[in-house]
């Protein structure tokens, strides 16, 4: 099975997942519900979840255990993307190849609709947690919430906004990508080392290749911006250079960039490495991530 087969029945699995926790047609007040289930079924790729529970496997640990968390982080990253789409962030119409959620179901919504999403989360993962009756789940959620939060993609949002229009150097700009988007992936991952029984090393060892993997897939995003067509995208290109943001491409050009990502990627490869051939499908994600169309 190729790749793309693999990572569709995954996106599958999680989708369904994902259908149970927000059914369609349930819920008081109705507006919150349907605005929520628009952007979290507009057809994002999955990659934390998917993220998460491939580092719970290969680990040796059980993924159903996990899926709580693989939703939730899901929920969490798609409320990011209402946010970062509203006018007073990115203004960006498109995403998930449909309107946005404030053009949609306007600003007031959109911004519910996202917190909504940052409550659902927690909610779900503090049930598992209370089902459980074990520190691991306790433990994975601490790796999610900071990963999101004032020390992760948050931290990453507010240097991302507030360096617009601005000259900002390569530490800055590696500040920025570190934490909007890299924090999400070493939550994911270690969450899923977490579940999984994985010792104090290795969940380091996985922080660590999401720092990697996170990186180098802001620098193929940033790439993506200037190379990319809306359709392929399903977002808006050239939003980075409208919003007058410091990027990889612009700092370093696509081709210096591509190098870098390639860097990254070789290094995050020696540690899947280490669990051998269950270490392959990771291997295969994290050369699919490198060279991403979308
Ligand atoms: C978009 O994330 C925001 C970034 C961190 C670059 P994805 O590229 O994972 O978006 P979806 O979830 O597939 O829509
Ligand atoms: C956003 O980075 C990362 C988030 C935390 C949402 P971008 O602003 O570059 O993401 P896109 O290009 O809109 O998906
Ligand atoms: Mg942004
Ligand atoms: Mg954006
Ligand atoms: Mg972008």
């Amino acid at each position: 099975m190729s790749i793309e087969m693999v990572l569709e029945e995954k996106n599958k699995c999680i989708q369904q997942y994902l259908e149970k926790l927000l059914p369609e047609n349930e819920g008081y007040p109705i507006e919150i519900f349907e605005a929520m289930r628009y952007s979290l079924f507009a057809g994002g790729k999955r990659i934390r979840p998917i993220l998460l529970l491939a580092a719970c496997e290969v680990v040796g640990g059980d993924t159903k255990r996990a899926m709580p968390f693989a939703a939730a982080i899901e929920m969490i990253h798609t409320y990011s993307l209402i946010h970062d789409d509203l006018p007073a962030m990115d203004n960006d119409d498109y995403r998930r190849g449909k309107l946005t959620n404030h053009k949609v179901f306007g600003e007031d919504i959109a911004i519910l609709a996202g917190d909504g999403l940052l409550h659902y989360a927690m909610e779900i993962m503090a049930d598992a947690c209370c089902k459980a009756e074990s520190i691991l789940e306790v433990k994975a959620m601490q790796a999610i919430a900071h990963g999101a939060g004032i020390y992760g993609m948050l931290a990453g949002q507010v240097v991302d906004v507030i360096s617009e229009g601005k000259k900002i150097d390569e530490k800055t700009l590696q500040y920025i990508h570190e934490h909007k988007t890299a924090a999400m992936l070493q939550g994911a991952l270690t969450a899923g080392a977490i579940l999984g029984g994985a010792d104090k090393d290795t969940i380091s060892e996985f922080e660590e290749a999401g720092r990697k993997i996170g990186l180098a897939f802001q620098i193929a995003d940033d790439i993506l911006d200037v190379v990319s067509t809306q359709e392929e995208l399903g977002k808006p290109v050239h939003s980075d250079e409208r919003n007058g943001k410091t990027t990889y491409v612009t700092l370093f050009g696509v081709e210096k960039s591509k190098e870098i990502i390639s860097q990254l990627s070789q290094e995050t490869m020696k540690l899947w490495n280490k669990f051998g051939k269950r270490g392959n499908f990771l291997m295969e994600l994290t050369e699919y991530l490198m060279d991403r169309r979308r």
